[in-house]
């Protein structure tokens, strides 16, 4: 049978065609706000040198140069946890917590920068992320980068990450920006020492995953509420309605 003989069939199949146009078009140009959250808090080496910035300008750089807007969030502004937001009165959350709140709430993706120490992610990170619950980053895409001085980078930590980002709703998009000898790949100021070239595309096939999903759910929450059914937890994570619950 030829599907596009019939009327109505060829109006659906162009009407379709016409949306899907619109909508690649408003997602490949609509700037992204992200939230970039960093993982180094070293001051001081040895190890030299202290690469986290490098990796964080490289970062801000190329997802800036694709068009978006990057807030950072430095885990060395953070005491270690002592009260989460969630858990004081609201009229009581101390400013500074309630303004990177609002910055993570207005945050369409996030990217985690994370060293690998001992194997595992920055516990400056980590511990940023417990500040939070999950109904601030809930249904949203992260990206994770890695990086070490040593061969392997950071893919440990970032393996590790992964599951902290998904318990806090912030799905991670499956390509990981893993950078092995950090310290030889970027200069001061964030740029690729060498083939520069390969670094951006490496990255990018990571930015246009975070950006492809962001862009989804985004446009998304105008046709329904994602925490409609799927309430935030208020006070326990017993309210996941598990079944057999006392
Ligand atoms: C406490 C600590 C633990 C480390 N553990 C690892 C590790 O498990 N794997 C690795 O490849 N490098 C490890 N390193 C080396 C780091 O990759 C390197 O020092 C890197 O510069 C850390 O990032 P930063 O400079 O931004 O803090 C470790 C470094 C420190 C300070």
């Amino acid at each position: 049978m030829n599907l596009l003989g019939n009327t109505t069939l060829r109006k659906n199949a162009i009407w379709t065609y016409l949306c899907h146009r619109a909508l690649s078009s408003i997602s490949s140009t609509t700037a992204l706000n992200i939230a970039l959250i960093t993982g180094s808090t070293r001051k001081v080496g040895p190890p030299n040198p202290i690469i986290g910035p490098r990796v964080a300008s490289f970062i801000t750089k190329k997802l800036e140069e694709r068009g978006n807007k990057v807030t950072i969030i430095d885990p060395n502004e953070f005491t270690l946890l002592e009260q989460p937001e969630f858990s004081y009165r609201r009229s009581d959350v101390p400013k500074k917590l309630q303004d990177f709140k609002n910055i993570l709430m207005e945050a369409d993706a996030y990217v985690c920068v994370t060293p690998e120490y001992n194997h595992a992610p920055s516990p400056g990170l980590v511990n940023v992320l417990n500040h939070f619950g999950s109904s601030v980053f809930s249904f949203k895409p992260s990206a994770i980068v890695s990086y070490s001085a040593g061969q392997w980078g950071g893919t440990r930590a970032a393996i590790a990450l992964r599951p902290i980002l998904s318990e806090l709703g912030a799905l991670p998009v499956s390509a990981m920006i893993n950078i092995p000898n950090a310290q030889d790949v970027f200069d001061e100021d964030g740029n690729a020492i060498n083939d520069p070239e390969s670094w951006n595309s490496y990255s990018g096939r990571c930015f246009s995953q975070l950006e492809w999903w962001a862009n989804a759910a985004s446009a998304h929450k105008s046709v329904k509420d994602p925490f409609a059914e799927s309430k935030p937890l208020q006070s326990s994570p017993s309210q996941r309605n598990a079944p057999g619950k006392t």
